[in-house]
């Protein structure tokens, strides 16, 4: 099954390290970072683990539950987590679910068979509170992801659910942000009282709103 963005997040039953979870449930009204890993006890997941787990703080702030996928066994990601804790400096601090029959993997298209039939590939899906996908990134086995990115891209996403602004190009928290398209510009001065400049009809830009 290919998933794709604005599709509803497909609802599943796990194992994992903090026992058996519906996800549904597990997920609540949060925003939820779904990522698969390659492997257990393999050199880039291991630091990928860690250091989420070094930034719950970033994650809980912004009401994101965090939770990992590999299609190996319960047992071998207790025994892995000792691995990650010892090396990384930290404590695993998020359910990791165990995938033996790929079950979770096929339904979230985790699987790229042309860069391997055994493993999951290095994906990340944000699910909003609404259970809706709102952002898919694929990387190779071989490239170790930057959760600073994703951290800015959550604020941009939680910005755009709650106001209608969308983020230019490189933006980072603080900055100013782009009127959606939607609003026209008659209507700006009075949803945004911070102030807008128009720098062309379809490119006004206004302060950061939740400021
Ligand atoms: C890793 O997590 O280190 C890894 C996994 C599969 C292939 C290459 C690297």
């Amino acid at each position: 099954m290919s998933i794709k963005l604005g599709d509803t997040a497909p609802n599943f039953t796990a194992n994992t390290t903090e026992g058996i979870i519906d996800f549904y449930n597990w997920s609540a009204d949060k925003w939820v970072v779904l990522f698969s890993h390659p492997a257990d006890f393999t050199p880039v997941c291991t630091t990928e683990l860690g250091t989420v787990a070094k930034m719950k703080a970033d994650f809980d702030k912004r009401d994101v539950k965090v939770i990992a996928l590999s299609v190996d066994e319960i047992e071998m990601h207790h025994e892995w987590i000792k691995d990650i804790n010892e090396t990384q400096s930290t404590t695993v601090n998020f359910p990791i679910i165990a995938d033996p029959e790929f079950k979770i993997s096929t339904l979230y298209d985790f699987v790229h068979p042309n860069a391997s039939d055994k493993f999951t590939v290095r994906s990340v899906v944000i699910i909003g509170p609404d259970k809706k996908v709102k952002l898919i990134i694929t990387y190779p086995a071989s490239t170790g992801r930057n959760f600073v990115e994703l951290l800015r891209v959550i604020d941009s996403l939680q910005l755009t659910a709650n106001y209608s602004v969308a983020t230019p190009a490189n933006w980072k928290n603080g900055e100013d942000v782009v009127v959606a398209p939607s609003i026209k510009t008659a209507d700006i001065a009075a949803k945004f009282p911070k102030g807008f400049k128009e720098i062309k009809p379809y490119l006004r830009m206004t302060p950061q709103p939740n400021l």
